[in-house]
């Protein structure tokens, strides 16, 4: 999606059949902005409840974070490449870097 939602919904602190249920109930009533993170280790589970939502991909905005040990830039791709794996695309949104950790070879 080329604009960003008015409105998202979060998902940190939500794992598993929860995180899943809240992300499909966004969905269903009409939320195309999610957020999650690699440090949230929810990926999987949104990556599940977008899945199984049907909704195209092209009407959704998707955000992930890179975790803080991902710095380096030996790691920075993998890791996102992890990421779109979990979340079941080929792409995400906007990829933030989760925040600034000097000397983790990052910002
Ligand atoms: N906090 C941060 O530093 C931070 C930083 C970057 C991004 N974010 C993103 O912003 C989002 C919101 O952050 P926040 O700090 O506002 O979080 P928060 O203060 O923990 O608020 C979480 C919100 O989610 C609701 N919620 C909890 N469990 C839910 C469920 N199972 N289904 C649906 N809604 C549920 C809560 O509702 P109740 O009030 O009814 O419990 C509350 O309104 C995060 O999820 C994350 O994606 C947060």
């Amino acid at each position: 999606m080329n604009t960003v939602p008015s409105f998202g919904v979060g998902t940190f602190r939500l794992k598993g059949q929860t995180a899943i249920d809240s992300v499909r109930n966004a969905l269903d009533v009409g939320y195309r902005a999610v957020d999650t993170a690699q440090i949230y280790d929810n990926q999987a589970d949104v990556g599940q409840a977008i899945a199984q939502s049907c909704i195209a991909r092209s009407a959704l905005f998707l955000t992930t974070k890179i975790w803080t040990a991902n710095y380096a830039q030996t790691q920075l791709v993998a890791s996102l490449r992890d990421s779109l794996h979990k979340l079941r695309t080929d792409y995400v949104d906007l990829t933030l870097i989760h925040w600034p950790a000097p000397g983790n070879g990052g910002a």
